[in-house]
């Protein structure tokens, strides 16, 4: 089921056009005692090949969100589009085949399987998605390469314990990188390190933009939230404030 509403989505996100429409979204949690709205009637787009930061004070409801975007969470109302697909359509096998291929995901503690290198660690993601379409003979070289659009290529061969956390950060963007994904969602990937290395690691995030990528991130960080081309701001799981957030319409593709 693609979209058909007026602000349509493309499939591969060409630059301009909305890659993510979310349309009055709304979580809400129920206990024998009580239910919890966590996300409220949240409605908003992403434009593809954006820097897209989502704010708010802790407990709004962000995380909560990305958990919707990329399909971890469902929602209680309300529906995401993503690049063309109604994530609601989709049953759980084809719904983590999807997230394999479409979105890559930076986690705030990195998240590093310990006993594998950077390189292994990033061949874990291709294990894990096939390769998404690449001959596995090709898969360490491809592992080798992202780590080298991160500059970390001669620490292929370090452990996560033997490198610092902005690189450990960096080998969990080169493994997000692994499938080749149109999306980065990144939840407060700067949270864990110091200020010098939290800049390096945003500046390799909103790099990424220029290869292509949409990247969709979390921060506390006003000055990294400032950096964003559009950006929302949520407060107990409602948007309070939308900056650049709409569509431009000149995509073609949605119903393709
Ligand atoms: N499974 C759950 N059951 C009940 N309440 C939940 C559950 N998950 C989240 N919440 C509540 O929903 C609200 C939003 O949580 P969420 O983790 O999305 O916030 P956040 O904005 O990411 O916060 P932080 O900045 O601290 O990471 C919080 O009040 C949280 O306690
Ligand atoms: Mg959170």
């Amino acid at each position: 089921m693609f979209a058909t509403t007026t602000q349509r989505t493309t499939r591969d996100g060409e630059i301009g056009s909305t890659l993510v429409q979310v349309e009055h979204l709304t979580r809400a949690i129920t206990t024998r005692a009580q239910t919890t709205t966590i996300l409220d009637d949240v409605t908003f787009t992403v434009p593809a090949q954006s820097l897209f930061a989502i704010n708010g004070p802790s407990g709004s409801g962000k995380s909560t969100l990305l958990n919707m975007l990329t399909g971890i969470d469902r929602p209680t109302s309300g529906s995401v589009i993503f690049g063309g697909a109604e994530l609601r359509a989709k049953r759980e096998s084809a719904l983590a085949k999807w997230r394999g291929k479409h979105v890559g995901i930076v986690f705030q503690f990195f998240q590093l399987i310990p006993t594998l290198t950077a390189q292994e660690n990033i061949l874990l993601a291709l294990e894990l998605c096939q390769g998404n379409g690449l001959p596995r003979r090709l898969w360490r070289k491809r592992a080798l390469e992202c780590l080298e659009m991160v500059e970390l290529g001669p620490l292929a061969h370090r452990l996560p314990s033997e490198l610092s956390g902005g690189q450990q950060q960096r080998v969990a963007i080169a493994r997000a990188l692994a499938n080749d994904p149109p999306v980065l969602i990144a939840d407060e990937p700067t949270g864990n390190l110091d200020s010098h290395s939290a800049i390096q690691v945003f500046d390799l995030l909103a790099g990424l933009t220029q290869r292509g990528k949409t990247v969709i991130y979390v921060t506390h960080d006003p000055r990294l939230a400032a950096r964003a081309n559009a950006r929302i701001e949520l407060l107990d799981g409602r948007i309070v404030g939308q900056h650049g957030a709409q569509a431009v319409i000149t995509g073609t593709t949605g119903g393709k």
